[in-house]
């Protein structure tokens, strides 16, 4: 199975990122052909410093390998570093209707956050199914958020097919139901945009800080509480075992839930689950030609298979002559 995904260096990477995807991904390394790639030419369409951008790709790269995925075990690169990508979405936006751009909510919902309205933010979704179809990815691990633009890839890559004859494999999403969404602090999902987020790598105070800021009611401690509707609990449940869990489910349903002290045991659980991590990426950003070798060796083998495809296309639609 061939699978691809890939992550904006637009800020500080989350726990919504790390269950709604990084985690898929780098638990797939032994069993998959595997693709993860830094899209920092989809980042151009909200970031506008230039430091920002070369920093943040560096260090959402040292995320992933902190975390533990091994370059050895899966291509892993930089999107601007193939340039074939680029080309594939001319050629894509050149069949892709109006209609079915004007109909996605991403960009609509991040001009209304206030992100300037360009038209690269608009057809953002042709960039990433060129990305997706370069590769003939087969599935791609995403959060829900991404759903729609993979129906798009989808009906391009479909269209592509029934007007040149049979070229792009048909990808499928691959959406956890149990990841799909993790709620922010104030339960509206997760999301950089909203500055909502629990950053993987926060340490100390400032990550003390974000948990105690999660937003519960005011039902009394003794009172019974309605868990599914609860943030803290539905961020909880990441990380706790599930005999904990069921122990928390029962202080809710029948009293007994102190919101102050299962923030802190959530504090607890998030130390001890990316401690090691945050070790391993500090080494890691004291090196960072290291991380650019591989990010280059990366981008090598991807281009190896974007050129292929990329010279099927070009003879498909006629640019070969
Ligand atoms: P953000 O919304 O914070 O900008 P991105 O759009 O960069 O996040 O998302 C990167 C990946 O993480 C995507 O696959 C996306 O679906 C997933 N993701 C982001 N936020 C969440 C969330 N709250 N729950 C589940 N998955 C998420
Ligand atoms: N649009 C995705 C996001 O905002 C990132 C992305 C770009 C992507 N290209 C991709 C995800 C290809 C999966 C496959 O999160």
């Amino acid at each position: 199975m061939r699978i691809l995904s890939g992550i904006q260096p637009s800020g500080k990477l989350h726990i919504g990122n790390y269950f709604g995807m990084m985690q898929t991904m780098i638990s797939r390394m032994e069993s998959s052909e595997l693709y993860v790639f830094i899209v920092d030419l989809h980042a151009l369409t909200s970031v506008r410093e230039r430091e920002k951008l070369a920093t943040g790709t560096l260090e959402a790269a040292a995320d992933f390998l902190a975390l533990g995925l091994d370059p050895d075990k899966c291509i892993f690169w930089v999107q601007s570093d193939v340039p074939e990508v680029c080309e594939l979405t001319w050629v894509l936006s050149t069949l892709t209707p109006m209609g079915l751009m004007e109909r996605c909510h991403s960009y609509k919902d991040k001009v209304a956050k206030g992100i300037i309205a360009s038209h690269g933010l608009f057809s953002y979704p042709i960039l990433m199914a060129a990305d997706i179809l370069l590769y003939q990815s087969e599935q791609v691990p995403v959060g829900k958020d991404q759903k729609q633009h993979l129906e798009v890839a989808r009906d391009i890559a479909q269209k592509f097919n029934n007007e040149y004859g049979e070229t792009f494999v048909i990808p499928e999403p691959a959406i956890s139901e149990k990841t799909a969404t993790i709620p922010g602090l104030d339960g509206q999902k997760m999301s950089k945009s909203y500055d909502n987020t629990i950053p993987i790598f926060l340490e100390g105070k400032q990550l003390k800080k974000r948990v105690m800021a999660i937003e519960t009611d005011a039902t009394p401690v003794e009172d019974p509480k309605d868990p599914d509707t609860c943030n803290l609990y539905n961020i909880l449940r990441h990380f706790a075992t599930p005999e904990r869990m069921a122990e928390i489910r029962d202080l809710y349903v029948n009293g007994g839930a102190a919101y102050g002290y299962l923030k802190l045991e959530l504090l607890d659980l998030i130390n001890d689950k990316f401690s090691a991590a945050r070790e391993r990426k500090k080494e890691l950003l004291n090196d960072p030609e290291m991380i650019r070798q591989i990010l280059r060796k990366g981008a090598e083998k991807a281009r190896e298979k974007a050129v292929v495809t990329m010279d099927l296309v070009r003879d498909r639609v006629g640019l070969k002559y």
